[in-house]
């Protein structure tokens, strides 16, 4: 009767945690899901509204990249060319701002943040930047337009409250050298506003990140926010011992492609490279990206029929990633990286 009355107890206890979910030092353990601008994959991009989804999915940090207004506003695209995730196109007060611009090495013909007014720019409406491959996002073409970095930290915080957690915010400087170049600089505007935002500390929830180097130092000597160094598979010399030492001294963290962790040669997914292990011996978080749900973005062996936009196993990669001991993960899906998180 004692030995029953106490596996019930047991029972009870049990249940109990698990209706109380994970606790506080498991939850501090566990890899962050980084909404990757916003719930990109069910919302169009960058919009209030795929942050707020992002956050009921469960996310931990919702990741705005951010260009400069001509009146030196910072505000969220992907790239200074706001023609692919905006109306500019069927606007013809703004016909004559159309240019051709060679950002980065790259020659673009489009209609540039930096050229319009934040009044301006907030008559725009943001649209779905891949709407063949996501119609069910498309639908909501049209409804809102491009967010402040000032209204996605709002928002961050009015989600936090809403949710009873700490909703982070992930800022990434775009083109910080090219908008330098035309008297935009970002770093300081970045960094006043967190802290503004109270965002200046080495605890706040926030993460800055960049590609470039030089603007992710200049940032370090502006503000105590944590930073992390993104690195794409063009440059795998950032991700040897010695890049990652070149790293450690100005960043807390790096951002690699996630095939840099999980190499997809041969169309499959194949065992961890060191760069987890590597970075963690010196310090540095490891927060990948960007895993996307799509056969068009999985390696062939976790492809699902033919169509481009169909999902395949996406919880594979999320698995693989996680096992390999990464620290967050970047994810047009945070459902889905929530998800696979168990
Ligand atoms: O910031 C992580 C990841 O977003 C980098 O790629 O081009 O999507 O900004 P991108
Ligand atoms: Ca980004």
């Amino acid at each position: 009767m004692a030995a029953m009355h106490l596996t019930r107890r047991a029972f009870a206890l049990a249940s109990a945690a698990l209706a109380a979910g994970p606790s506080a030092a498991e939850q501090a353990k566990r890899p962050l899901v980084i909404a990757h601008r916003g719930a990109s994959g069910e919302r169009p991009e960058h919009t209030l509204m795929a942050y707020r989804l992002a956050v009921e999915e469960g996310a931990d940090f919702i990741e705005p990249d951010l260009v400069v207004t001509k009146d030196g506003h910072l505000v969220v695209r992907h790239e200074n060319e706001i023609g692919g995730t905006t109306d500019v196109a069927a606007r013809p007060e703004f016909a004559a701002r159309k240019q051709v611009k060679v950002i980065d090495g790259e020659t673009l013909e489009g209609w540039f943040a930096e050229d319009f007014t934040l009044a301006e720019l907030k008559t725009l409406r943001a649209r779905e930047r891949m709407p063949r491959l996501r119609p069910a996002s498309a639908a909501f073409d049209g409804r809102e337009a491009v967010p402040t970095f000032q209204e996605v930290m709002d928002l961050a915080k009015m989600e936090s409250r809403r949710a009873g957690r700490p909703i982070g915010v992930y800022p990434e400087m775009k083109h910080p050298t090219y908008m330098a170049s035309i008297g935009l600089p970002m770093e300081q505007r970045l960094a006043d506003a967190l802290k503004a935002g109270g965002l200046n500390s080495r605890t706040a929830p926030v993460f800055v990140q960049c590609f470039e180097a030089g603007p992710l130092k200049a940032f370090s000597k502006l503000s105590r926010a944590r930073r992390i160094q993104l690195v794409g598979q063009d440059r795998p010399q950032m991700t040897t011992a010695e890049g990652l030492r070149a790293i450690a001294a100005y960043a807390d963290g790096v951002g690699p492609d996630w095939p840099l962790i999980i190499p997809t040669r041969d169309g499959r997914l194949n065992p961890a490279s060191n760069l987890v292990a590597d970075a963690h011996a010196l310090g540095l978080a490891v927060h990948p990206w960007t895993v996307r749900a799509e056969n068009r973005y999985l390696p062939a062996a976790l492809r699902k029929g033919e169509d481009p936009a169909a999902h395949g196993d996406v919880a594979a990669v999320f698995r693989a990633l996680y096992a390999a001991g990464v620290d967050g993960v970047f994810t047009d899906f945070p459902k889905l990286g929530v998800a696979a998180r168990g």
